[in-house]
């Protein structure tokens, strides 16, 4: 399946991974409901039983998998499960939603170029976990979030979409969390219509959006 496949006319097929809270599922799923992205959620997957995004998906009816990374001897045999699984929901893409696994080589290749993250933070500074506590440590005057494409590296893979946010003086991780997580919740459903109208082509490294 390439890209533009679906083209304009289809719904594009989702599925998202999410490993806590799920508010991108749920602004994704919002945007779904007021008509401006023309997609499907056909399957939302966690790695922790208790996952909030698990129930918000159980909430809006789409289907809702528990896959616990416990049962399975070890790493590639969990990949090969949601391989497996993913492989049954026939997504166009798979967007990672805070997800806190890393996906193996194998799973990566079986969705080359059709697995999508968000990161908080402009990448490639602050790549990895606390990505809002190493900007306010490290002093930037801005930072914000990143929806790319994922390859084999932490939060390395072809930068679709940015949005900025200042930090401000009087910032802690949670002030500053809650700045970029607005702007998440509009880029995430953006970047999926612009994906659903065949609107973003990758050359090498760079994403060209029409
Ligand atoms: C977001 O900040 C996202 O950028 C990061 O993990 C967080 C997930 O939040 N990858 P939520 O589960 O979507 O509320």
């Amino acid at each position: 399946m390439t890209m533009t496949e679906h083209g304009a006319e289809g719904k594009l097929r989702l599925v998202v991974l999410a490993s806590g809270r799920g508010s991108n599922l749920q602004a994704i799923l919002e945007s779904i409901a007021q008509g401006t992205l023309q997609a499907e959620v056909v399957g939302v997957i966690s790695d922790k039983r208790d996952a909030f995004a698990l129930k918000r998906a159980e909430e809006a009816g789409v289907t809702e998998l528990f896959v616990n990374p416990m049962e399975m001897e070890d790493k590639s045999r969990y990949d090969k499960k949601l391989l497996e699984i993913c492989g049954e929901l026939a997504p166009h893409y798979i967007c990672l939603a805070g997800y806190m696994r890393l996906l193996g080589q194998e799973f990566i290749t079986g969705f080359k170029n059709r697995i999508i993250n968000i990161h908080p933070s402009l990448l490639p500074a602050f790549p990895g976990l606390k990505a809002q506590e190493q900007a306010l440590a490290y002093g930037v005057k801005v930072t914000g979030c990143t929806v790319h494409f994922v390859d084999e590296g932490m939060d390395t893979g072809p930068i679709i979409a940015q949005r900025a946010v200042p930090v401000l003086p009087q910032d802690d991780a949670a002030s500053l969390s809650q700045r970029i997580l607005e702007q998440e919740h509009q880029l995430y459903p953006q970047v999926l219509q612009l994906l659903q109208q065949g609107k973003i082509n990758i050359k090498g490294r760079k994403v060209i959006s029409k």
